[in-house]
């Protein structure tokens, strides 16, 4: 069985820098057409002149004859002002921004420490459009891992948006029937991402026999129910969910360790992945909408018109890929078997 549908899009990805786009960017660009840049490198790309170089750096790693755009985020702080949106704006690459709230995952240690201190930059991408896209976890110690998003949701999340009405937000990477309820009871102006390893994985993988370091990422796998709900969110034909895979790599070495990062990649097979968590509920012809036409549209940016096919045919994952030179990578489910495969 095979099937084509337009290119997709992921709106939302970890492309690193340096030597780690030698194995990023042809992943991604492989698969999608644009893919939203997330802006948490060393120092964070905090203005429109710093995006614009990691953007050329994006690009010098594109395979030749390859046609694909990074669409840039910056990372607010609690300096940024209200001018760098303005820039980002009238940039014609900037097309978000992005909030970690300080402490709540990789590189985030620049973050937000209080949205209030943000107001007149949040009223300048209200006015101008420009989506935040947001992080939705608590990160006081005292809140359970399971519980940090829907906290999140009750006392950061809802008050932001009764202070900045209009605000156009993504909820970035939703983990929890909370999230899906929340989201589809808001305006349009409220949309949200969903990784295709919250689509087929509860918490249970994080412990199948072991420590499974590769199943760590942010926010944490949650229980089946919550999958469940997720997974009738994407299929569900609304245009408030969308594609967003979080492919977060990090070396072999710094996930199988005594304190392992978090983050799952999985831009190498991102298509498939999706098919497989669409397949298995039979809504493989909801896939298309979810992948290529929701996020485009929430952006206000043309749909794509070109075509990818795949087909449903058994392959095995690669146990690694060589990254950052000397290190490797280990892929969401490395060493086992795929279902889906992405032709071309
Ligand atoms: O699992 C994650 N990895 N979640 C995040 O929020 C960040 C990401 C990363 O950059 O590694
Ligand atoms: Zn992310």
């Amino acid at each position: 069985m095979q099937i084509t549908l337009t290119r997709p899009d992921d709106w939302h990805v970890h492309l690193r820098d340096g030597q780690a786009l030698a194995t990023t960017v042809p992943h991604t660009a492989r698969q999608f057409a644009r893919a939203i840049v997330m802006p948490n490198l060393r120092p964070p790309v905090t203005t429109v002149a710093l995006a614009a170089e990691y953007r050329a750096r994006i690009v010098a790693h594109l395979p030749r004859d390859t046609r694909f755009e990074a669409l840039m985020t910056l990372y607010l702080t609690d300096g940024t002002p209200p001018e760098e949106i303005r820039r980002a704006a009238d940039s014609g690459f900037v097309h978000a921004v992005k909030l970690y709230p300080a402490g709540a995952t990789t590189h985030s240690d620049a973050g937000v420490t209080d949205l209030q201190r943000c107001a007149a930059t949040l009223d300048a991408m209200a006015e101008l459009g420009v989506p935040l896209l947001v992080h939705g976890e608590v990160t006081d110690p005292e809140v359970d891992v399971f519980d940090r998003e829907s906290v999140f949701i009750e006392r950061i999340l809802q008050p932001l948006l009764s202070r900045h009405p209009g605000l156009r937000v993504v909820l970035e990477h939703i983990t929890t029937s909370d999230a899906v309820d929340f989201v589809a009871a808001c305006g349009p102006e409220v949309a949200a991402t969903i990784t295709a390893h919250h689509l087929l994985y509860n918490r249970n993988a994080i412990f199948a026999g072991g420590v499974r370091a590769h199943y760590y990422c942010l926010p944490v796998l949650k229980r089946e129910s919550h999958r469940r709900a997720l997974l009738r969110a994407a299929s569900s034909g609304s245009p408030k969910f969308f594609l967003g895979t979080d492919s977060a790599p990090h070396a072999r070495k710094t996930k199988e360790a005594a304190c392992g990062c978090a983050g799952c990649y999985t831009a190498y097979a991102a298509l498939e992945l999706y098919a497989e968590a669409f397949a298995s509920v039979t809504a493989l012809d909801r896939l298309e909408a979810f992948a290529s036409f929701h996020g485009a549209d929430f952006y206000r940016l043309p749909r794509n018109t070109d075509q990818v096919t795949i087909e449903r045919s058994d392959w095995q994952a690669p146990e690694s890929y060589d990254y950052l030179a000397t290190e490797s990578l280990v892929p969401l489910r490395a060493g086992e078997w795929l279902r889906w495969k992405m032709l071309g």
